[in-house]
């Protein structure tokens, strides 16, 4: 079996003023409305998987436990039935989430009821979800014989936001070994993976059995093992909600799967846990901010894309949002315009990755 883990605990403050810490952007109709949002997307992505693969229908999705009733009402309008929603009382990064949604999909009372588990992240698009399932039924063989796959994005700029994968030779069947991982690079090191070719980008997807992960964490992070283990097994239930006690969970160090995880497995040839990468190509994007929305989006024959009541003229390859007010732009070029109730956001489209540092410093003056 098939287990999507949903990772829905993110702040996503690249895309303010749309994306708030009480409604970030996975719970958002980023295509426009009409659209579902990315968390329904992402829950409905694996439809097409072929039948030698199963799919669980009741998907583990992590968040934070402020955003219940918002995962548990999107989940439900978009047919889930009985999703398993873990609820964190705090945010300890994605090491810790895919460890207690790891736990509460495996027990060593049943070791052999061991699921491969796809981690996807709730806020990213995929355009094309047939190529996607095709990479996925490779990934699941893969993990399927204990290895820890992750899929590889062609890498065309020197992005620092991401994972770099250093690709090595073709196991089986379009499966590669990673030679080596490094989590967000400095702009030097980025430069230079992409002149000396042959990385590809991480997309933070992952495929992996339960047990595998847990053995992973034992390995390099036995600390946070603990934590979360003791969090889950004094963990109660209630609807479809699993609340991990929250005082172990909240002394649990936080770190990503990348650091805690990717960036040793290639290198520690005794721990006996392969590092694999498929290659995607399926119009992903981690839709990481403005300018990467603009990307997604349909534009017209001048490069603009608009959402909501908006008017542009003379302009050419920016993006209008409205969220109730009417927007105009007029002469604009390489500009993003974003209206909401308390906030108006005007930025230029190369410098949309800043709106993060704007965010901390809102929060300070606060
Ligand atoms: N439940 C839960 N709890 N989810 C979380 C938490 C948490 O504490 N922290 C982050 N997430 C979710 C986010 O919502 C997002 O969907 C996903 O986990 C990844 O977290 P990010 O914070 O967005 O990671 P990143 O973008 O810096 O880096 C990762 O993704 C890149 C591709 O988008 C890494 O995997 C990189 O290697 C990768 O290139
Ligand atoms: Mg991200």
């Amino acid at each position: 079996e098939l287990i999507p883990v949903i990772l829905c605990g993110g702040s996503g403050t690249r895309l303010w003023p749309l994306s708030r810490e009480s409604y970030p952007k996975q719970f958002l109709a980023l295509q426009g409305s009409g659209h579902s949002t990315m968390l329904q997307q992402t829950a409905l992505r694996l439809k097409g998987m072929s039948s030698a693969v199963t799919v669980s229908t009741r998907p583990v999705v992590v968040c934070n436990v402020e955003h219940r009733f918002l995962t548990a009402q999107q989940l439900a309008e978009a047919g889930i039935e009985r999703p398993r929603i873990v609820l964190e009382p705090a945010g300890r990064n994605t090491a810790p989430a895919l460890t207690l949604a790891a736990l509460s999909c495996w027990s060593p009372d049943a070791p052999e009821d061991d699921p491969v588990l796809i981690v996807m992240p709730a806020d990213h698009v995929i355009e094309n979800e047939a190529a996607f399932c095709r990479a996925v039924e490779k990934a699941w063989e893969s993990a399927g014989r204990g290895a820890m796959v992750t899929f590889g994005v062609v890498a065309d700029k020197p992005e620092t936001g991401y994972g770099y994968i250093q690709q090595g030779e073709d196991n089986s069947n379009g499966v590669h070994r990673i030679r080596s991982f490094a989590e967000k690079p400095d702009a030097a090191t980025a430069q230079r993976y992409l002149k000396e070719g042959g990385y590809l980008w991480n997309s933070g997807l992952f495929v992996v059995k339960a047990s595998v992960w847990l053995d992973a964490m034992q390995r390099f992070r036995p600390d946070i093992l603990l934590a979360c283990r003791e969090s889950m097994s004094n963990s109660t239930a209630d609807l479809d909600f699993i609340r991990p006690e929250p005082t172990a969970f909240t002394a649990c160090a936080s770190d990503s799967i990348d650091y805690a995880v990717m960036e040793r497995l290639p290198a520690d040839l005794m721990c006996g846990i392969a590092a694999n990468v498929v290659p995607l190509q399926a119009g992903w994007s981690d839709v990481g901010a403005w300018d990467a929305l603009w990307q997604v989006l349909d534009r017209d024959a001048q490069g603009n894309a608009t959402l909501g009541e908006t008017l542009s003229m003379e302009s050419r390859n920016s993006l209008l949002v409205s969220n109730g007010r009417l927007v105009v732009g007029v002469g604009l070029e390489d500009m993003v315009v974003v209206e909401t109730a308390d906030a108006v956001l005007v930025a230029a489209k190369t410098h949309t990755q800043d709106v993060k540092r704007v965010v901390s410093v809102l929060k300070k003056r606060s």
